[in-house]
């Protein structure tokens, strides 16, 4: 089938299934081109609640749609791929956290949204990238075990006077990112600024001029008066950055960053979900009310530095 008809019998079944398509800033670009909604993890989030439609078609990674189960239990929530899962995410289990945590009694636990549902259970709040520091630091707790990124972790203890107890996960696709890369990048560009994913290294994270999730990275490029910037994070963000800033180019701040699983939902598999309403994502009861918990939480933190 070709796109022209691919695209509108997606239209078709989205409108008959009452759907909504939620694309992350990390998807391909057609299938960003076809959603209703794109954005970072708390926007997709802060959506799969408040949303009317009877059926979410979550393009982007398990655990996202795992989120969205949680929040909205009452609609089906579709992942047009089930193989897209987030190795960092499978980096903590219910189990190895419940060990961290009796070592550590009087911290609180704070999970960022890239973990299980089961690891959400067992948390006190959730986070994501746009607001990890805010919501370490609406705890009363001075001690917070956060999970499972090592490199967040990093960040969010620079910002923060609570100590930090970190899990020792990361992403493979920004492990990628090294100095050298700023390095290389600041002589072949000297004028452009570097906005990078605080799931960077902390040297990158350091040497870099702005850090923020990828939605935080799309709104500095769109507000820096450079025509030039170097982005260091999933190269799925170039499709949003290029389609607002027609008249800037955007850099990738090293060659490798792409990440497999985020590319695995296609035109296709969204169409033959939409067609089948399967696969579905389910969380069992007992552990979304607990996980509900954790991530209502976070809904309700102030946003914001
Ligand atoms: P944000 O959606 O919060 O930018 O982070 C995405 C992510 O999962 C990075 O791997």
């Amino acid at each position: 089938m070709d796109l022209l008809h691919l695209t509108e019998e997606i239209n078709r079944l989205k409108a008959e299934r009452k759907a909504v398509i939620l694309a992350h800033n990390y998807q391909r670009d057609e299938v960003q081109e076809i959603a209703d909604h794109t954005g970072d993890s708390f926007a997709l989030s802060k959506l799969a609640a408040s949303t009317e439609a009877e059926v979410i078609v979550f393009c982007g990674v398990h655990f996202m749609a795992e989120s969205a189960c949680i929040l909205s239990p009452e609609k089906i929530i579709l992942l047009p791929d089930l193989d897209a899962g987030c190795p960092l995410a499978d980096s903590i289990t219910a189990e190895t956290l419940n060990r961290k945590k009796e070592e550590y009694p009087n911290a609180a636990v704070v999970s960022y949204v890239n973990s299980s549902a089961e690891v959400k259970a067992l948390s006190d709040i959730c986070c994501t990238s746009s607001n990890a520091v805010q919501t370490v630091n609406s705890l009363e707790e001075d001690e917070v075990i956060f999970v499972p990124d090592r490199n967040l972790a990093a960040f969010v203890s620079r910002n923060t006077d609570k100590v930090i107890i970190p899990w020792d996960g990361c992403c493979v696709t920004h492990y990628h990112m090294t100095r050298e890369d700023i390095f290389r990048q600041r002589e072949l560009h000297p004028n452009a600024p570097i906005s990078v994913h605080p799931e960077c290294r902390p040297e990158v994270v350091a040497l870099a001029d702005h850090v923020g999730s990828t939605s935080a990275i799309i709104d500095y490029a769109a507000s820096v008066p450079e025509d030039k910037i170097i982005i260091g994070t999933e190269a799925g963000t170039l499709y949003r950055l290029k389609k607002a800033n027609p008249g800037k180019e955007f850099i990738l701040l090293s060659p490798d960053l792409v990440c497999p699983n985020m590319k695995l939902v296609t035109l296709e598999s969204i169409k033959a979900a939409l067609e089948t309403l399967e696969p579905q994502v389910t969380v069992p009861d007992e552990v979304r009310e607990k996980a509900y918990r954790a991530l209502d939480r976070m809904l309700t933190v102030k946003q914001g530095p």
